[in-house]
């Protein structure tokens, strides 16, 4: 599979031991930076990984930052993206089976490797379980309507 991968500073440290492992389960890593551990915005790296899952260049997106959470808020955003911060396997597996998440989000100052490691493997090896949650990941997609209230109009 293709991956996207990025981070900021402080997620910058777990950034090239997940590329490596990534590669060493045969993925195709793209690493859209940063090239260092020099302080930086992540949303700049969140934007970059999402524009390229939702074009279609990259089938999965891995972000880390120090909590995750500035890189999904940033990742979410995108058309086309379903981005979470996620901080268990358990999680990991569930927002790829009920919410067919794109972009997974971890945290490079609390989850440690290991872990993230996990998190990532669950991410990449399970299906979207289709039927009851294929509709509502559709009400997810909508575009934004001012006049939807989350009910059946
Ligand atoms: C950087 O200090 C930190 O704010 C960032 O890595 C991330 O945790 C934001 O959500």
């Amino acid at each position: 599979m293709k991956i996207a991968i990025a981070s900021d500073h402080a997620g910058f440290d777990q950034k090239p031991a997940m590329i490596e492992y990534l590669q060493g389960l045969g993925h195709e890593v793209v690493d859209l930076g940063p090239a260092s551990a020099d302080r930086c915005d992540y949303p700049d790296f969140a934007d970059k990984v999402a524009r390229t899952v939702a074009a279609g260049e990259a089938e999965r997106g891995v972000l880390i930052c120090g909590t995750g959470i500035g890189m999904a808020l940033t990742a979410d955003k995108v058309a086309g993206i379903r981005a979470a911060v996620i901080q268990t396997p358990e999680f990991s597996h569930l927002f790829r089976e009920h919410n067919d998440g794109n972009v997974v989000c971890i945290s490079g100052r609390f989850t440690p490797l290991e872990t993230n490691k996990k998190i990532v493997d669950e991410f990449l090896t399970t299906e979207f379980g289709g039927g009851r949650h294929a509709g509502r990941v559709e009400k997810i997609m909508r575009e934004d309507d001012p006049t939807f209230s989350g009910v059946e109009r």
